[in-house]
């Protein structure tokens, strides 16, 4: 099938049902767009279809027909991202930078919206999981890109507090984990239905 990427056309070869995540990373080589956990839940997959922000890994690429996929590769050649990139430079937002090329197109995507989006439309636009827990560091610029002051960044997060467990472990890192977990599972199932199903094909 025909799938347009970054504004360029690619004959690809995966089936329908490949997620596009793997597609994108496997087949076409950019790699920008982060696999975390599989399940929809973290974002680090995150790509924008047609100008919404998308979850790459729980979306079968024959679903992409006829659609525009813009991936981190491509975002600053768009003005709106390319502001996001700046404003993200410009606060110094990725720690490891794992979950950013995700938390990069969720902003880009909001901000194509809606210019100066209000304290709620970037609470819950901006929902991406970080390990890292970049989160005030990430509200500080998305309030800089919306021209709002915001509050002061030590009281900025909207996230729960996260407790510590009796071992001082930090239960949203614990909560991360098991989603990566159990998405790393559901990636090693769904490679085994590929090689099952070529075997097959084969025999
Ligand atoms: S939401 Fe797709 S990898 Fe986590
Ligand atoms: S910067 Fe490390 S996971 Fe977000």
């Amino acid at each position: 099938m025909e799938l347009q990427i970054n504004d360029k056309t690619y004959q690809i070869t995966s089936d329908a049902d490949t997620p596009l995540l793997w597609v994108i990373r496997d087949e076409l080589g950019m790699t920008g767009t982060k696999y975390g956990c599989g399940l929809a839940q973290c974002g680090a997959c995150s790509v924008l279809v047609d100008g919404e922000v998308l979850r790459s890994c729980v979306m079968p690429v024959g679903a992409m027909a006829g659609r525009k996929v813009s991936t981190i590769e491509a975002v600053s050649a768009d003005p709106v991202g390319k502001q996001v990139v700046d404003a993200w430079v410009k606060h110094q937002v990725p720690q490891c930078g794992y979950c950013q090329s995700g938390q990069v197109m969720a902003a880009t995507a909001l901000l194509k919206q809606v210019a100066q989006p209000s304290d709620e439309q970037i609470a819950a636009a901006m929902v991406n999981l970080c390990r890292c827990g970049t989160y005030n560091a990430i509200k500080a610029a998305m309030h800089d890109l919306s021209g709002s002051k915001g509050a002061p960044a030590a009281a900025a997060s909207t996230l729960p507090a996260a407790p510590s467990g009796p071992a001082g472990v930090n239960q949203t890192t614990v909560a991360a984990a098991a989603v990566a977990g159990i998405g790393a599972v559901a990636a090693i199932q769904w490679s085994r239905t590929q090689k099952a199903k070529a075997g097959k094909e084969q025999a």
